[in-house]
């Protein structure tokens, strides 16, 4: 199959690798003329791992090409994905449809022949009727089809999740459509991976469903390591003990500072503005945005409160940046917030993170970056673990309380048992385990 993507971000560039991995011919486009230089040139604007190997193989044999113009990539292609972004709305909370809508009108000046237009991006239900209406208004004649295909993947995990899917969900209307994207998923179908097939405006809700509930789960684990605090239980107990439950499951059972990313705060604000629009509002998560919301800068006065109820004039370290490990991303992550109301409360922040910080120095001018977690920690008066990267599992205690002016460290991803930090000779404070 020949295959066009639109939008070469975390989505479009690993679905791109995958689908050329699996044969197709892919040709991404982008709008962002460096992005396009860089991975022309071999070298991939993203980290991601497994990625650049992927990119390089497949741009060897031809099967993966990047450009500027979709020209040529889409008059010649059997679907084009469009896998650009879809961020909250400022002011409103909507998603901004804005890069959506732009590409749809891009494609309908060059499609030649029968095409599925497929949308990758996260878009509210809807939008595929809107994508075909435009489209069908700049091109009366052209002979195109409409379908969502929502990704599932997670950033990371990103082409193993491509690879071996808990499913694909394709929201398609026609029968021609079905049988484009059955081919070009088939390499899937050996895999046995469960294809479900339902009409347009149910992939697209199906997207922002099961990201609701998973920031429901977050949520849900993070106010019970709240209650766990104030009663003296121990919430990563508690979690194994709902979690061996089938009907509950342990994955999202963690407690932590707060969901962040590029694609929960968003999703859930989107669907609950969707849904409030619908005239059947989902309160359990217009809640679940709100608890989370709060909970970022609430971390922040934790720290304070293991500092002994001040941190100003301190010195604070915080190790990860990224609002999980194995990204490079920031967008929302829960270490802005926090750093953010640690600076509001006096204290200096220096921070160190493995993959994050080339991102993250723009967003964070007033922070000094450290070059590992050592010196990081060198005259820090606290410690913080925001983001449980491999490399802060298994650190050194000896060390760090040598390189600290107070040994203090506050565990905000509950990496290590209590007794073991304090036994180092550390003040320890993490979510939801008691302080004996
Ligand atoms: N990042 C994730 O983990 C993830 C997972 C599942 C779904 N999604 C969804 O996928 C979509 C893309 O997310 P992302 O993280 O890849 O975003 P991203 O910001 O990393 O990438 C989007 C890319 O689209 C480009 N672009 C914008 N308008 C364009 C146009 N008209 N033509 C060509 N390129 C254009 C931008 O320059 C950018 O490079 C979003 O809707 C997101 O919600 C993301």
């Amino acid at each position: 199959m020949k295959i066009a993507i639109l939008g070469a971000g975390y989505v479009g560039l690993v679905s791109g690798a995958c689908f050329a991995d699996f044969g197709h011919t892919v040709h991404c486009v982008d709008k962002d003329e460096a992005k396009i230089r860089a991975l022309q040139t071999g070298h991939n604007p993203i980290f991601e791992p497994g990625l650049d190997t992927l990119v390089e193989s497949n741009l060897k044999q031809g099967r993966l090409t990047f450009g500027l113009d979709l020209t040529s990539a889409v008059a010649d292609a059997d679907a084009v994905f469009i896998a650009v972004g879809t961020p909250s709305r400022r002011g409103d909370g909507f998603a901004d449809l804005s890069y959506i809508y732009a590409a749809a009108r891009d494609i309908a000046k060059v499609i030649s022949k029968y095409t599925v237009i497929v949308t990758k991006s996260t878009v509210p239900v809807g939008t595929g009727d809107e994508v075909e209406r435009l489209i069908r208004e700049a091109r009366p004649d052209a002979d195109f089809s409409v379908a969502s295909n929502p990704e599932f993947l997670r950033e990371g995990a990103a082409i193993s999740d491509f690879k071996r899917p808990d499913r694909i969900v394709i929201g398609v209307d026609d029968d021609r459509a079905s049988a484009i994207l059955a081919e070009i998923y088939r390499p899937l179908y050996l895999n046995r991976a469960p294809i479900l097939t339902t009409s347009r405006r149910t992939a697209e809700l199906t997207k922002y469903a099961a990201n609701a509930f998973l920031a429901m789960k977050i949520t849900f684990i993070n106010e019970i390591a709240d209650l766990c605090e104030k009663v003296g239980a121990n919430v990563q107990e508690v979690a194994r003990g709902i979690g061996l439950d089938n009907r509950i499951g342990s994955k999202f059972l963690h407690a932590g500072p707060g969901y962040g990313g590029s694609c929960f705060p968003k999703d859930t604000l989107a669907l609950v503005k969707t849904a409030q629009d619908s005239g059947a509002p989902v309160r359990l998560i217009e809640t679940v945005v709100a608890v989370n919301e709060q909970r970022k800068r609430a971390m922040a006065r934790k720290v304070v409160a293991a500092c002994g109820g001040s941190v100003r004039g301190k010195t604070v370290a915080v190790l990860g940046l990224t609002f999980k490990p194995n990204t490079d991303d920031m967008r929302e992550s829960p270490a802005l917030a926090i750093i953010t109301g640690l600076q509001d409360a006096g204290a200096v922040v220096k921070a160190f993170d493995p993959e994050g910080m080339q991102v993250a120095r723009p967003l964070l001018p007033d922070v000094a970056f450290a070059s590992d977690a050592y010196d990081c920690a060198k005259g820090a008066d606290a410690l913080v673990i925001v983001t449980e990267w491999d490399a802060f599992r298994a650190l050194d205690f000896a060390a760090l309380k040598a390189a600290m002016a107070t040994p203090i460290l506050v565990d905000l991803r509950n990496v290590y048992p209590p007794e073991y930090v304090r036994a180092s000779g550390f003040s320890y404070e993490s979510v939801g385990r008691p302080t004996p």
